[in-house]
């Protein structure tokens, strides 16, 4: 049992859905999306963790990964606090220190679910689901202790693809992606070739799938020419480091952050003589790409009409077929406005006592998932007495079923009341 302070800010809603551990359910799109990506890291190099508890501590989740202190992750305005050192992890790098430390495999795949306080819309949701990947050499087990020599060799055992790939800049840059000093050059170029190559081929793999669904629904598919770019980034716990992002529908979409291993990481976990990548992604975001399903509620849904659409898969993943909605049930908008106690922005931060975040969470828990997504849609301060004035629009709607006026309007009056109650704002 854990302890709780005052730190402590989970809804119940959220408190009790730790853990529906969609990940493993078999034939649930989320676990179907796992086991297709697992496929591309075989088991005699990577070692598959999927059963790792929820609950970390700050140690884990920041510290062990170079968080400073003052890092905005921290705030419980964005992260699920228990107590002062224990949370809900927001990401499967949480673990990566405790698995290296392990050193059980040279390489690992950590599948899992993650919480963090967000918006309300339809990709995101306080709990989804990541994966996270390691693969590692030991200067003392490659010959003659050379790890760029032994890398390009697992490269050339990589298979190929044809994918078109943008990737403008150079693999280190010393202002913007530094080469870290315990790594030549070499053993960083070795290691992001792998890396990179090694997550293309994801992509890859997600997508013919897809695109072999598409075909099965229709015979006419024409798909347009698949493309990804490779993008500078910064995590505190690699350099260099990349995000991927795919042209999907007209727009660059982010799916994924990777970079050469901090070697304080490996030196902390006992195993300095190791080097290598890592990478963590989201599996709803591939899942909603590879199935097309419109909606991250909806991996939630135990409505048949949802679950029976991808029973069979897991024994045979070429049955694969793309998600075809149900109808579309009417929205139902309702607007509520307030002013803020005097100390506070919406911004948050500065020591306010007001953040968007807080406003998502009463909502969710009192609609739940019938909230389709919440927007800002006036705000104001007034010229005399400096007071700030906000109006959010909720859209209720269920995936489901048609929500009446009248279930909407009881929502409602019990969001208007916990926002005064809870958050201290007068009603306008
Ligand atoms: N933990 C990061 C996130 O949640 C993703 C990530 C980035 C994981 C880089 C990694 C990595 O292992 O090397 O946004």
């Amino acid at each position: 049992m854990y302890e709780k302070d005052d730190w402590y800010n989970l809804a119940p809603k959220i408190a009790s859905s730790t853990s529906r551990r969609l990940h493993v359910q078999k034939d649930h799109p989320i676990s179907i999306t796992r086991a297709i990506i697992e496929s591309r890291f075989p088991s005699t190099t990577y070692k598959y963790h999927n059963t790792f508890f929820p609950v970390v501590s700050t140690l884990q989740n920041f510290d062990s990964l170079g968080f400073p202190a003052d890092h905005p992750g921290r705030s419980k305005t964005d992260t699920y606090y228990i107590n002062e050192k224990t949370v809900l992890r927001t990401h499967t790098s949480a673990h990566q220190a405790d698995v290296f430390r392990a050193n059980e495999s040279k390489g690992y795949l950590i599948s899992a679910d993650v919480y963090r306080r967000d918006a309300i819309d339809r990709s995101h949701y306080p709990i989804f689901h990541q994966m996270e990947g390691a693969r590692v050499w030991d200067r003392e087990q490659v010959p003659n202790g050379d790890i760029a020599a032994a890398v390009w060799k697992d490269i050339e055992a990589l298979p190929t693809h044809e994918m078109k790939v943008e990737d403008p800049n150079p693999p280190t840059h010393a202002d913007r992606n530094p080469l870290q000093p315990e790594h030549s050059i070499e053993e960083a170029e070795a290691i992001a070739a792998h890396l990179k190559r090694s997550l293309e081929l994801v992509v890859v793999e997600i997508f013919s799938r897809a695109k072999k669904a598409a075909i099965a629904a229709n015979p006419d598919y024409v798909d347009e020419q698949l493309k990804v770019r490779w993008i500078e980034a910064y995590f505190p716990f690699t350099s260099p480091s990349w995000e991927l992002e795919i042209f999907w529908q007209g727009d660059w979409l982010e799916v994924l952050g990777c970079g050469v291993v901090k070697q304080d990481i490996m030196t902390k976990a006992g195993i300095s003589t190791q080097l290598g990548w890592a990478f963590g992604l989201g599996l709803e975001r591939i899942a909603m790409l590879l199935f097309e399903i419109p909606d991250i509620r909806l991996f939630w849904s135990q409505d048949e009409r949802f679950l029976s659409q991808f029973r069979g898969i897991t024994d045979n993943p070429d049955a694969l077929k793309r998600f075809v909605s149900f109808s579309k049930y009417p929205a139902c908008y309702k607007d509520v406005a307030f002013w803020l106690r005097s100390s506070s922005t919406a911004a948050g931060g500065g020591g306010s006592t007001f953040h968007e975040n807080d406003i998502m969470e009463i909502v969710r828990d009192i609609g739940g998932d019938n909230v389709e997504d919440v927007v800002k849609v006036d705000e104001f301060t007034h010229p005399k007495n400096g007071k700030k004035s906000l109006c959010y629009r909720i859209n209720y709607r269920s995936l489901e079923r048609t929500l009446t006026n009248e279930e909407a309007n009881k929502y409602h009056e019990r969001v208007r009341e916990a926002l005064v109650e809870k958050l201290g704002v007068e009603l306008r």
